[in-house]
């Protein structure tokens, strides 16, 4: 038995062949183990004699067995280093990194912008309620200035914001003038009952400002607008103020900035006139400043409205607002941050 079953261990090539082997030698109902159960039918005298030869038997056989188990182990391992060398020299596997999308670019940009001359960040619902997106604002119920904005109604009450202008009522109600001026933008989406068309789509990206202070004239609007399209289309852009309404500021102004070669080659966004409207605009009307509880005597300011996604269209040359909202990623690689 001792014979055969070391030549076993030995040719055994992995663990559940020797722990097979094992049971059937040592298990309890092993050769081994048998023999020392029948040691109780010997006579005394042959007792000790079988049993320690039956006893070293077992010792040598375990032995074997560990020892052969730690063989194939430390082989085992041996060829698992092997298998997960590393080829240094391989060419790497190029990883699929992202970017921001091209509109949340240009929204980062301005809103490093306006950090910089100390503006808030300010988020806003959504889904929003008439008396936000349009009461506090100057525009009553059957106002004819509403049909400007085409609105998306889920109640009477509640709609789907048509502009972030919601965001600066909600913030003017709060704010606390003792603790200093009230300077915000808030860029969000929002949505207007328009068929989609390359110029139009139902839902867009707006950047809004606004400034209260003690003292704001529309040259601090001028300046702050010129800083904007600089900073966006190059240090040599200019802007001109036309006259233009809006319910919520008097006086208004449409902003148009001068004409340019954008991004790509050949592309030019050049209008006969050289310039190119790009965002709206005015001083705060008394009735936003009173509705929101602030004394319009003492307090006055700016606010203004832009669209990222016409900036992008204009800096870029995209000639489609819709190629934003179609995620297709060959579009939206070509706006690698690198670039
Ligand atoms: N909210 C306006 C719009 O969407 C834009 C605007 C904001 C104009 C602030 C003037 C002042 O038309």
């Amino acid at each position: 038995i001792k014979q055969k079953s070391l030549k076993n261990i030995q040719k055994a090539q992995d663990p559940n062949t020797i722990n097979d082997i094992r049971v059937e030698l040592l298990g309890k109902k092993g050769a081994i183990t048998e023999v020392l159960r029948g040691m109780r039918d010997l006579t005394p005298e042959e007792r000790p004699k079988v049993g320690s030869f039956a006893n070293s038997i077992r010792d040598e056989l375990n032995q074997a067995i560990s020892k052969r188990n730690e063989m194939l182990e430390i082989d085992r391992t041996a060829k698992k280093l092997e298998k997960e060398t590393i080829d240094v020299t391989l060419p790497g596997v190029p990883v699929n990194a992202g970017q921001p999308h091209i509109l949340m670019q240009v929204i980062d940009k301005i809103e490093k912008l306006f950090l910089g001359m100390g503006y808030e960040i300010v988020d806003g619902p959504e889904v929003e309620e008439d008396h936000y997106n349009f009461e506090m604002l100057n525009l009553p119920k059957d106002h004819p200035a509403r049909d400007m904005q085409d609105t998306f109604y889920i109640t009477q009450q509640i709609l789907m914001r048509t502009q972030t202008s919601p965001v600066q009522a909600r913030t003017m109600e709060v704010h606390d003038f003792s603790k200093g001026p009230l300077k915000m933008i808030s860029p969000g989406k929002v949505y207007r009952r328009d068929t989609d068309d390359a110029t139009h789509s139902h839902q867009f990206h707006q950047v809004e400002g606004l400034v209260i202070d003690k003292h704001i004239t529309m040259a601090d609007l001028k300046g702050t607008l010129e800083l904007v399209a600089k900073t966006l289309f190059g240090k040599e852009r200019e802007i001109r103020m036309r006259p233009s309404y809006f319910p919520f500021t008097e006086p208004s102004a449409e902003v148009d900035v001068s004409c340019f070669k954008c991004g790509g080659e050949g592309c030019a966004v050049c209008k006969q006139s050289g310039w190119i409207e790009v965002l709206g605009a005015g001083m705060v009307h008394p009735n936003v400043l009173k509705m929101a509880g602030i004394d319009a005597d003492i307090y006055g300011g700016f606010a203004f409205g832009l669209g990222p996604d016409r900036f992008a269209m204009l800096k870029y040359g995209v000639d489609d607002i819709r190629e934003f909202y179609l995620n297709d990623i060959r579009f939206l690689r070509q706006f690698s941050q690198k670039g």
